[in-house]
């Protein structure tokens, strides 16, 4: 019979296991998408990627973004994401990322410089 505490670590072991795998996937998933190579200080970059990408890409039309979105913006530093849409401009619509971000009453502070726009 396995005792409790023995259960117990089996159970730690599989978790950290599975926790590295996560982690592994993320990583391996964050080189190929352009955004996700943003730096981690930003914030919630992988929340922004998952939530807002399809309302700031270059194709299709303007539309509002989601609550999810706006909350994932919330908690970044889209001044310090910024400059990673800039650079992926032939992906991202900067008009798109401007737009949403006063939708989501986010905006970038007053003479921000996102690629070739400046917050007024
Ligand atoms: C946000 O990012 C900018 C640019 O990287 C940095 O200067 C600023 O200190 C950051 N703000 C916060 C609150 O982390
Ligand atoms: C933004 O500036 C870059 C060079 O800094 C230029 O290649 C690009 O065409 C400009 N984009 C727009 C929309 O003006």
């Amino acid at each position: 019979m396995v005792s409790w505490k023995m259960e117990k670590r089996v159970f730690a072991d599989a978790r950290m296991m599975l926790m590295m795998c996560g982690i592994g996937v993320m990583v391996m998933a964050m080189g190929k998408l352009p955004l996700i190579s943003a730096q981690w200080e930003c914030g919630n970059v992988w929340g922004v990627y998952m939530q807002c990408d399809r309302y700031v890409r270059r194709e299709g039309p303007t539309v509002q973004p989601s609550p999810g979105c706006c909350n994932a913006l919330e908690s970044s530093n889209v001044t310090c994401l910024c400059p990673y849409f800039a650079q992926h401009e032939d992906t991202y619509s900067i008009d798109k990322v401007i737009y949403v971000l006063n939708y989501c009453g986010t905006p970038l502070a007053s003479g921000t410089k996102c690629g070739n726009y400046t917050a007024p």
